[in-house]
């Protein structure tokens, strides 16, 4: 039986906290979906096209490791991939609260798909998209925080723009 994770998330975009889970996550599953939710309300800033695409570049090098996108629920595409385990990161204990309801709600809802939460590196420990989009937008670097074409994306993105400030969560 081959153990498959899913990692959901927004991923807007991609960061190299998400990649250090993803890494540490495909050494534990034999297929490690990266499933990017379909959200219109939360008002990206790329579109899930372009979530797919710089996600894709990035895990590129990792055979066991595919990009994909869902809308509805979490639990029914996770069935539909045939995926056990939920996987999701846990930075600080800011992020239990949020984490621990949704696994709670996901677990009434199908009991035997299982959330396992990693840890980051300590070095992404304070790294979230919300933050980058900010900080790019304001015209400070990411590039030690976003894979390279990500960094140019984003500068790419708030040149066309100007900058602005993000209110946007995660
Ligand atoms: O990166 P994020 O924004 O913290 O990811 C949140 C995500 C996509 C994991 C969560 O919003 C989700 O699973 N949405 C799908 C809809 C769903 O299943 N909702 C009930 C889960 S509690």
């Amino acid at each position: 039986m081959k153990r498959i994770a899913v990692y959901p998330g927004t991923f807007d975009p991609v960061t190299n906290g998400h990649l250090d889970l993803a890494e540490r996550g495909r050494r534990h599953f034999d297929r490690l979906i990266i499933a990017i939710l379909r959200n219109e309300d939360k008002q990206p800033l790329f579109t899930v096209d372009e979530r797919v695409e710089m996600l894709r570049e990035a895990v590129a090098p990792w055979g066991n490791v595919e990009v994909d996108s869902f809308d509805g629920l979490l639990v029914d595409y996770a069935k539909r991939m045939k995926a056990g385990v939920i996987l999701r990161g846990i930075r600080a204990v800011t992020d239990f609260e949020y984490e621990m309801q949704m696994a709670m709600m996901n677990r009434r809802l199908a009991p035997d798909l299982e959330t396992v939460f990693f840890l980051p590196s300590e070095e992404y420990s304070f790294v979230s998209s919300r933050l980058v989009r900010e900080v790019a937008s304001l015209g400070g670097s990411v590039d030690e925080l976003v894979p390279p074409t990500v960094a140019r994306a984003l500068a790419a993105r708030f040149r066309l723009t100007g900058p602005e400030r993000d209110t946007t969560r995660s």
